[in-house]
């Protein structure tokens, strides 16, 4: 793994952008894999202006998202797939058939995952962008997730669900299950960008980089993978 330590989050966010739209360049039909959360938020905004200033298009690139929550609507403000229309697809001139979020369709419960999967693995990702959960999650592959484990749902951790209370009314309304791909898919990309920020993910990043491969911290399983850079800021990093 490459360890890229920077001052703060715009410094993270600013380096990111620089890999993603460099990727971009070399290859307009790139397969992004796409993260949320509170992490990647700059990065998008660094790419729409990217996009603005006519530096980059979105026309062929093709998008698969890592995560989406069960049981709330897609058209629930805190659904993934109003995160990316609202920080990254719509601001830009992204093919909507070219978007891949997780269905979280619960009348399809016993399809979806399956479905998605199939539809992944038509694929190689060339970049996939991930952020770490303060456990140590990648996705939403929750401490104990079997390492070879493709799209599946999954049953979210507490302390997922405490970690994005701050996104809702109150933890009681933080979804309890969830569709990702596996870490088998995310371990398919070509290409790797692992974003960290703030002192919540400093163990988690140390041991990833430096703990044992376990599946009790389903990052640690990058350290297997032949092109990741983690790029943190002073206080994720404040451990290495
Ligand atoms: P965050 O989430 O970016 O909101 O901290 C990261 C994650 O859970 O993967």
């Amino acid at each position: 793994m490459k360890v890229i330590k920077c001052d703060n989050y715009d410094a993270v966010s600013q380096k990111a952008s620089e890999i993603v739209i460099d990727q971009i360049k070399k290859k307009p039909n790139t397969v992004l894999g796409l993260a949320t959360g509170s992490t990647p938020l700059k990065l998008y905004s660094n790419l729409v202006s990217a996009y603005e200033k006519k530096e980059i298009s979105f026309k062929h690139i093709l998008s698969y998202n890592l995560d989406e929550y069960i049981g709330i609507d897609r058209n629930h403000s805190q659904s993934y797939y109003q995160y990316m229309h609202q920080h990254l697809f719509s601001l830009v001139d992204m093919n909507e058939e070219n978007i891949h979020i997780p269905n979280n369709d619960v009348t399809r419960i016993d399809e979806i995952a399956e479905l998605y999967n199939k539809d992944l693995n038509k694929h190689q990702i060339d970049l996939q962008i991930l952020g770490i959960g303060s456990n140590g999650h990648i996705g939403f592959n929750e401490p104990g997730t079997p390492l070879g484990n493709e799209t599946f749902i999954v049953e979210l951790d507490e302390q997922t669900r405490k970690d994005n209370k701050r996104f809702f009314k109150s933890l009681n309304e933080v979804p309890k299950y969830a569709i990702t791909m596996g870490i088998k898919n995310i371990m398919r990309s070509k290409k790797i960008i692992l974003m960290a920020s703030g002192i919540e993910k400093a163990d988690a990043i140390y041991q990833m980089i430096n703990g044992r491969v376990t599946d009790e911290l389903p990052a640690s399983v990058l350290q297997l993978h032949p092109d990741v850079v983690v790029i943190v800021d002073q206080l994720a990093g404040s451990k290495l």
